[in-house]
């Protein structure tokens, strides 16, 4: 089997479930190789994906969670610091801290009247229209909302921001010469207008919050609050919609259990939006560094070696998951990873259950008969998985 995970067309039509397989059967831990970099241990299994995220002793989280190294100009960018996801314990317990009580499950439920709003605005805004592009007028749009809203910014600024990201996580080389860079400046620029903004007029919101907030004993710094910024924006943005868009195309992909699920859409979305997450996994890898020498799965892996965590393969593995090649939606339980675990586990997961559940509901209640107006085009990313543009045709419920 010819193994590449780093190519973004292996992923131009959905994540390579075909390697995965072999990979989880032969080589659990296997070696990598990346042209003009180290090269890296490719972890597939459930257990040892699992095992590899909780143990921050033995595989680090610095100095990034991307296969590819930060390049000495993100050093000059960003200076000493760095976002939490690129930290360790006892500085990552620190910064965590700082914004953990916005998204505990009771916190996310407050917003949940103010969710189910936006995700009825939202349709709103296509269901007379009998057809649009799903990613970018119905996915993209619940997301960049949420985070204006977290944050105190106005919704529209949200969507500016969201396409910003778009640009940042675009591959260079599909993108006009200096468009990456530019869109990182315009991103920093936007955050530091908020900063002003927020430290002139402070609200109740996590924008207001953070710059109030003290680490050390001392306030953060203007880039802390910066990449802050960064991280929410793009932790929460393209996973939720990829999500919605990949969960919908699976329900068109699997009509029985589409059928299943609308006998009793309110009872059977909880399974179904874990099951969705199971089988789509946004999420692609992450990535952490060996600290020091340390057997994983049979591999001598050395300090200083790249450990690549990929959560999709561990999302289908059978020693685990019953029959995992299925789309279940009633499957309980259902273990699977998408989220991450241990430090890192992904802090924004109550809220993206409630935004799940919010537009899922719009959409299947309210939009009827969709089918693809063409096929789906998917993101050519080795890193974020889901479809990139995908026009539907539908009629108003
Ligand atoms: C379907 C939607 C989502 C998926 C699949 C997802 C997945 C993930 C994954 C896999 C991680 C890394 C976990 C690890 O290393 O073990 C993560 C981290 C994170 N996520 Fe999410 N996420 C989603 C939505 C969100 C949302 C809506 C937000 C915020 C509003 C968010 C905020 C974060 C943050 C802040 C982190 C970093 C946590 C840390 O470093 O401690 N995520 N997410």
């Amino acid at each position: 089997m010819k193994i590449d995970l780093l190519s973004p067309q292996t992923f131009a039509a959905g994540q390579p479930h075909d390697q995965y397989r072999w990979l989880r059967e032969h080589a659990p831990v296997r070696w990598h190789d990346e042209p003009g970099g180290a090269g890296f241990w490719a972890v597939t299994r459930y257990a040892d994906v699992w095992a590899v995220d909780r143990d921050f002793q033995a595989f680090s989280s610095e100095p990034t969670i991307m296969i590819t190294d930060p390049p000495p100009s993100q050093a000059d960018a960003f200076g000493p610091y760095k976002m939490m996801l690129m930290m360790d314990p006892p500085e990552h317990t620190q910064f965590r801290k700082l914004i953990r009580q916005e998204f505990t499950l009771p916190a996310a439920r407050l917003r949940e009247e103010r969710i189910k709003a936006l995700a009825r605005q939202i349709v709103d805004a296509v269901v007379e229209k009998g057809e649009c592009d799903f990613v970018d007028e119905v996915a993209g749009e619940m997301p960049s909302f949420v985070i204006a809203e977290l944050m105190g910014l106005p919704l529209t600024d949200g969507r500016e921001l969201y396409k910003l990201t778009e640009t940042i996580h675009t591959a260079p080389e599909a993108l006009p010469p200096g468009a990456g860079q530019a869109a990182v400046m315009k991103m920093f620029e936007y955050a530091s207008g908020v900063i002003a903004e927020k430290r002139a007029r402070p609200a109740d919101d996590l924008a207001s919050k953070l710059l109030a907030c003290e680490v050390d004993g001392r306030r953060l710094s203007d880039m802390e609050f910066l990449l802050f910024f960064l991280l929410l924006v793009d932790a929460g943005g393209d996973t939720t919609r990829n999500l919605l868009s990949g969960g919908l195309l699976a329900l068109m992909e699997n009509p029985d259990q589409f059928a299943w699920l609308m006998a009793d859409l309110p009872a059977r979305l909880p399974s179904a939006r874990e099951e969705l997450l199971r089988w789509t996994s946004p999420v692609i890898y992450m990535r952490r560094t060996a600290r020091r020498d340390v057997e994983l799965a049979g591999q001598q892996v050395h300090a200083g070696d790249k450990v690549v965590m990929y959560f999709g393969a561990a999302n289908r593995d059978p020693a685990t998951l019953d029959a995992p090649e299925t789309l279940d939606l009633a499957r309980d339980p259902n273990p699977h990873i998408a989220f991450g675990t241990g430090p890192h586990g992904c802090l924004g997961q109550h809220i993206a259950r409630i935004e799940i559940d919010a537009m899922l509901t719009e959409v299947l209640t309210r939009m009827k008969d969709f089918e693809l107006a063409a096929p789906p085009e998917w993101l050519p990313s080795n890193f974020i998985s889901g479809p990139k543009a995908m026009p539907l045709r539908f009629k108003a419920a």
